[in-house]
């Protein structure tokens, strides 16, 4: 059992993704019709049916009867609203004995809406069909457009239509195609004849309907242009040839137009989204009962808040529903807009950034295309959900402390909290009321001058406990014979060490100076002492190379820039990068070298101490820095490590 009701339920999820049509009726009947002309109207007269005879055997009583608009047996009466009574009365015209005016007769059916009209069915009653004639149809009632044309011959489509035959029974190439036929001209049969006229189906946009076949089709008036009466051909040339007072008058009285019956076969046009359309007793039209989220008269809309993707009309395959906007809630109606979706900014109910519904009018303090985030002044806090009542509060800025009563909406924004209020400088707190840190004394909000490079203080506004070597009331400045406060220096400033020349100094404002000299010392095509010298020992060797055969003590010399006096120079760093190219066939192609840098100057020569170790590689450039402070070196003839002086 419960299977059987899941399956039930599938089956009217999978209806949804169909378009709905509402079934065809015959619109006829409830339309209004008129003619321009009814035998018997305003006078009575007789008519005589047509039948084959031998011509100019007169008979007797040759099947003839009276019609009279004004009597009061019903069957005397041929009014054009027998054609769709559904009765077996006719509607019958004057017969040409009453003059040649009525080959012309006109019958305007009136269907009180627009409709699309598939089918038009005409049953004659007692004389054969028209003969030549136009089927139109206008949707105002003043402009009326051809449907079909029918012909006595196919000579007469071209000569009086001026429209190419479609010989025997009629076909349709084009959706929009006015044929001209005379395959429902012909005579016989004399009575009863009757009269298709297809306008869907046949059509190639027949099964899903293409919207050039939906506006051919639409209609509210339909109009029949008679022109010709059918005659027996004997009795055309009698009609032709005499003058009519001289023809029997038998003859002229056999020629007229009846119409048994007229069935508009048509649907309410409701472009695929609803299935039935009921009369609606106030407005006394047929109104669809919309579907898919669709509204309008004809569903030819999306109802408010469905308009995340534009309106289509539902095909045989595909029901095109309207979508709805995702508003959190929070708005009643949205529109659609092309750029909103080819851009991505509409967020649609799944939660998909698909569409292009913008909501209007978002409630609740709300704004944005999908009413998503809060209005100036306001902000949701991170906890709440767009979906959930008011999600917005007011922003609620200490104007003490913020630049204005605007927050962060939302926290959609990396890094800042939805409420935050736009401090000014000194200031912090979402709302910005109390003092930034290092700030005192809200709402004032000064500077604390303690200073936490020279100060043990880890908060500057705290009492100022200064570092050892610091001073001040804001532990700022260096004590006599130190200088360069650093926050990383534990005793604040350094040791002033002025060469011998003075034991005081200060901080200075210079800034450290560098001397670069970049990728060229083992240029060969570099001039000067570029190539390295090869020495016989005459410098001792830097340190014991040991498990290598052969120990190379190569050296090269400074470049200018390096040369000179460099007091500047102390405390700094000399950096340089070794290279080699040559291959070499030990196993793991590394070289070991010792790295040695000797300082030349007032007849004394440093060295490092120790020199590094470096694992050369072939082609890998190697970085070397080496501080230049006093502990790295020794005096080569001494052996002694040296002094700042
Ligand atoms: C009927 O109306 C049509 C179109 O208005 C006109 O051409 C025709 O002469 C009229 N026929 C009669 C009999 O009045
Ligand atoms: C629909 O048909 C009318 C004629 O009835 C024509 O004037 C109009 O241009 C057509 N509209 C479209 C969109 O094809
Ligand atoms: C559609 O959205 C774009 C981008 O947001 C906007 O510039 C444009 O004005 C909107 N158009 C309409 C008709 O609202
Ligand atoms: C601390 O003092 C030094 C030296 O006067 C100054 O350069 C630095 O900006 C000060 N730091 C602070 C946080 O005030
Ligand atoms: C070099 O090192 C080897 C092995 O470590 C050692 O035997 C040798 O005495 C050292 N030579 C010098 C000059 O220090
Ligand atoms: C030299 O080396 C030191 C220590 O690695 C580094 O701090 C400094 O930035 C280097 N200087 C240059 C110019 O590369």
């Amino acid at each position: 059992m419960k299977l059987l009701l899941l399956l039930l339920l599938m089956e009217r999820a999978a209806a949804q993704q169909r378009g709905l049509f509402p079934a065809i009726l015959n619109l006829a009947s409830n339309a209004d019709i008129s003619s321009n002309a009814t035998c018997g109207d305003p006078v009575p007269e007789v008519y005589c049916k047509l039948v084959e005879h031998v011509p100019r055997r007169l008979i007797k009583n040759p099947h003839c009867s009276k019609c009279d608009a004004n009597s009061v047996l019903p069957k005397e009466r041929h009014p054009i609203t027998n054609a769709i009574d559904g009765t077996n009365q006719w509607w019958q015209s004057p017969s040409i004995k009453n003059g040649q005016q009525f080959h012309w007769t006109t019958i305007t059916v009136d269907l009180k809406q627009i409709f699309q009209v598939a089918y038009i069915i005409i049953k004659a009653a007692n004389s054969p069909r028209p003969g030549n004639w136009i089927l139109e149809r206008s949707l105002d009632g003043v402009t009326f457009d051809p449907w079909q044309f029918y012909a006595i011959s196919d000579s007469e489509c071209l000569s009086r239509y001026n429209v190419t035959p479609r010989l025997g029974p009629p076909t349709y190439k084009r959706d929009t195609e006015v044929i001209c036929t005379s395959f429902y001209s012909r005579l016989n049969p004399l009575e009863h004849g009757e009269i298709h006229t297809s306008l869907i189906n046949g059509r190639p946009g027949a099964d899903d309907l293409t919207s050039d076949l939906l506006n051919f089709t639409s209609a509210r008036y339909i109009r029949l242009r008679l022109q010709r009466i059918r005659t027996l051909n004997a009795d055309l040339m009698t009609l032709s040839a005499h003058d009519p007072r001289e023809i029997d008058p038998i003859v002229t009285r056999r020629y007229y137009y009846s119409i048994k019956d007229i069935s508009v076969g048509g649907m309410c046009i409701c472009f695929g989204h609803a299935q039935s359309c009921p009369l609606d007793p106030v407005t006394k039209k047929l109104q669809c009962v919309c579907e898919h989220n669709t509204c309008g008269e004809s569903c030819n809309k999306c109802c408010p808040g469905y308009h995340q993707q534009p309106w289509q009309p539902g095909t045989v395959s595909e029901g095109n529903t309207c979508e709805q906007c995702n508003c959190h809630n929070k708005a009643a109606n949205c529109f659609y807009n092309q750029t909103v979706s080819e851009h991505f900014l509409s967020l649609n109910s799944r939660g998909v950034r698909e569409g292009g519904g913008v909501c209007m009018d978002c409630q609740q303090d709300t704004v944005g295309i999908n009413c998503e985030t809060c209005a100036t002044g306001h902000y949701r806090p991170s906890e709440v959900s767009p979906y959930s009542d008011s999600p917005c509060v007011e922003c609620n800025c200490d104007l003490r402390g913020s630049k204005s009563s605007v927050c962060t909406r939302d926290d959609t924004q990396p890094g800042v909290s939805a409420g935050q209020c736009m401090c000014k400088q000194g200031f912090s707190g979402v709302r910005c009321d109390r003092c930034a840190f290092g700030y005192r004394d809200f709402p004032l909000c000064a500077r604390c001058e303690c200073n936490l490079s020279g100060s043990v203080n880890t908060d500057p506004c705290s009492p100022c406990i200064c570092k050892e070597n610091v001073m001040g009331a804001h532990c700022d400045l260096c004590k006599p014979g130190f200088f360069n406060l650093q926050q990383s220096h534990s005793l604040g400033c350094t040791d002033c060490f002025c060469f011998g020349v003075s034991d005081v100094c200060e901080s200075s404002a210079l800034s450290t100076a560098q001397v670069f000299h970049t990728d060229a010392w083992l240029r060969p095509s570099y001039s000067h002492h570029t190539h390295p010298v090869v020495h016989d020992n005459d410098l001792p060797a830097p340190n014991n190379l040991s498990g290598h055969a052969h120990q190379i003590l190569l050296s090269w010399a400074a470049p200018a820039s390096f040369l000179g006096n460099k007091l500047l120079s102390y405390g700094g760093f000399l950096n340089y990068s070794l290279l080699y190219d040559v291959p070499l066939d030990n196993e793991d192609h590394s070289l070991p070298a010792r790295s040695d840098i000797i300082v030349e100057g007032n007849g004394r020569a440093l060295r490092l101490s120790p020199p590094p170790l470096l694992f050369l590689s072939e082609l890998a450039e190697r970085s070397v820095a080496t501080a230049i402070t006093p502990q790295q070196f020794l005096d080569i003839e001494t052996g002694a490590h040296v002094t700042p002086r």
